[in-house]
């Protein structure tokens, strides 16, 4: 193919730059410079930038002419490729704008977000607005289109046609297709034939099919994998890992709020093979650990402190991960035609930037971002996505045997049926409701055992997969109340006692994410969670358990409008044993 006249019109004039016929408008100069190719620190090394892209990297500090240029003094510091998110999830409660400000002084230049939250309620203008909210900021996105796999195809009525996601997948900001868990891939009729033919599409238009392989081994990961997936963040232990990497996909060590998998595989690193399909990334950061730790950078900082190599770990956030999304010809090193996106540190060891440039831009310095994010437009269709209107809880069996969702860890639920005439067994069990939110009002009532809460009910919509609201609650009185609640500020999460709303978060955006400030989303968030605990909620971060009861991406029982769902056989299953 032939270059175009613009690419090729750059490639000449970084090419004189290099030869020191056009000035430099930047230079980072006497840096030790992170080659990713060879994992060298290389000391006494300047960067030469034009145009936001990069020049000439190399001994030669002192570039001639243009005396107006920018010149960073690196002397001492350790400089590294602007850093790539591989996989996120930026509406995490708050919105683009906030995201984007918090990120800038972590060093992460690059993000790669999936796009699935909005999508689940509005379908594909979600993606399409949240798309166009990427556009022009000063960091860098990419994006993958959801394949918004649900339970059941109730959850995925707000699902495009695939032919309806074609033009999205083929734009170049568009890296493939999202996460598709590993269970949807094989579901028998249209609900499997949409996302197996997504896939198809994705990889014949030579993008990427981003895995989920949660629990997956042996014969089901290869028939799994035979649908293209090339990487998956979801391994918890060294085998996982060692699988998925001997099966070709890059490993996307997760380390965010969702899991933290590093302790837990850290010897891997132990091993003596290859890590270039090694990636480390957060899969999504919360208000609260945003403000509290910071973002892919907070990782890092961890890898570090587990006694990881720096430049094996700089080559995960970097290079590798340009490679999975054959984007290293753009990103993910700091050599000659590509993107002049850096990041300065003190040393190696300490992850903490001094500097980050995006783009031949000053992002960040002197502990400051320099720069604004772009402000992003939702119609108001997007504000208003909670179609509820007076519902009344119906009543549940009060004795007998009845089936409940057992929670065994914090996001793992199990299928029990308990008797709810023994008081040891029906122990701890509240109500759970998921209720359709999309104008239908369909409900259903179930049991949830183990949430450990002791009064009041908590309802959200910010669930995942599903466009429904899910409450739980000791009585019905307080779930009413939390639906009412939600209807009104427009969704989010709300607590209450008996009529009393005790704490809430509203996310209007789509029932889904809050507009205000960081700090004040982070607040409420972190009370709602507070309120819980100390009404007897026994997991930490209460409320992402309860988002998460609908999910197909987490075994083993789990909750919609229509009933519960087991998820191996994708059964719906009645209160009644
Ligand atoms: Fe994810």
């Amino acid at each position: 193919m032939k270059p175009s006249v613009k690419k090729s019109e750059q490639s000449r004039i970084l090419s004189e730059v290099a030869l020191g016929n056009i000035p430099p408008d930047m230079v980072i100069t006497n840096g030790s410079v992170f080659n990713v190719f060879t994992r060298e620190f290389i000391r006494g090394q300047s960067i030469w930038i034009k145009d936001g892209a990069i020049a000439y990297v190399g001994p030669d500090l002192d570039p001639p002419g243009g005396e107006r240029r920018v010149v960073i003094d690196a002397k001492g510091m350790v400089v590294l490729p602007g850093l790539i998110e591989g996989h996120t999830h930026i509406s995490n409660r708050y919105g683009i704008e906030e995201f984007v400000r918090y990120v800038i002084p972590t060093g992460v230049t690059t993000v790669v977000t999936e796009t699935i939250e909005l999508a689940t309620v509005v379908g594909r203008e979600g993606i399409e607005y949240l798309v166009r909210g990427l556009e022009g900021q000063p960091i860098r996105f990419y994006y993958t289109v959801a394949p918004l796999c649900g339970l059941t195809s109730s959850e995925e009525i707000n699902a495009p046609a695939n032919e309806d996601l074609l033009p999205l997948l083929q734009s170049p900001r568009c890296l493939g297709m999202g996460e598709i868990y590993w269970s949807n891939i094989f579901l028998k009729e249209l609900q499997g034939e949409r996302v197996r033919e997504l896939a198809s599409i994705a990889v014949e238009q030579g993008k990427r099919v981003e895995g989920h392989t949660a629990g997956a081994s042996g014969r089901k990961l290869q028939a799994y994998t035979c649908f293209g997936p090339s990487s998956c963040h979801e391994p918890i232990t060294e085998d996982e890992v060692l699988e998925r990497l001997r099966l070709g996909y890059w490993v996307m060590i997760r380390e965010g709020s969702i899991r933290r998998e590093l302790a837990g595989v850290r010897g891997i690193f132990d091993k003596g093979i290859d890590f270039r399909r090694l990636v480390l990334s957060t899969d999504g950061v919360d208000p609260e650990d945003f403000l509290n730790e910071g973002y892919l950078d907070a990782s890092l900082r961890r890898a570090l402190a587990l006694g990881i190599s720096p430049g094996l770990l700089y080559q995960m956030v970097t290079l590798n991960v340009a490679e999975h999304f054959r984007l290293d010809h753009l990103l993910g090193s700091l050599s000659p035609g590509r993107m002049a996106d850096a990041v300065i540190i003190p040393s190696p060891e300490e992850f903490t930037p001094q500097w980050v440039i995006c783009h031949g831009k000053v992002i960040f310095r002197d502990g400051q971002n320099m720069v604004e994010p772009k402000r992003v437009f939702f119609p108001d269709s997007m504000f208003a996505t909670v179609k509820v209107h007076g519902y009344s809880v119906p009543p549940l069996p009060a004795r007998g045997k009845v089936r409940a969702m057992e929670l065994v860890s914090r996001l793992v639920t199990r299928e029990d049926i308990i008797d709810l005439g023994d008081p040891e067994g029906s122990k701890d069990v509240i109500m759970a409701l998921a209720l359709n939110r999309s104008g239908s009002e369909e409900g259903f009532v179930g049991f949830l055992k183990g949430f450990g809460l002791q009064r009041g009910a908590y309802g959200s919509t910010m669930c995942w997969d599903t466009p429904d609201i899910i409450v739980v609650g000791c009585d019905t009185r307080s779930m009413e109340t939390v639906v009412e609640r939600l209807r009104e500020i427009g969704g989010g999460g709300v607590y209450a006692i008996g009529e009393e709303v005790v704490a809430e978060f509203p996310a209007p955006l789509c029932g889904l994410a809050s507009l205000k400030p960081m700090k004040e989303v982070g607040k409420e968030v972190k009370r709602l969670n507070q309120c819980l605990m100390e009404n007897g909620a026994r997991w930490e971060k209460p409320i992402l358990t309860v988002d998460t009861l609908g999910s197909p991406a987490i075994p083993h029982l789990r909750i919609t409008h229509r009933g519960y769902v087991r998820l191996r056989d994708r059964e719906v299953l009645r209160v009644q044993a």
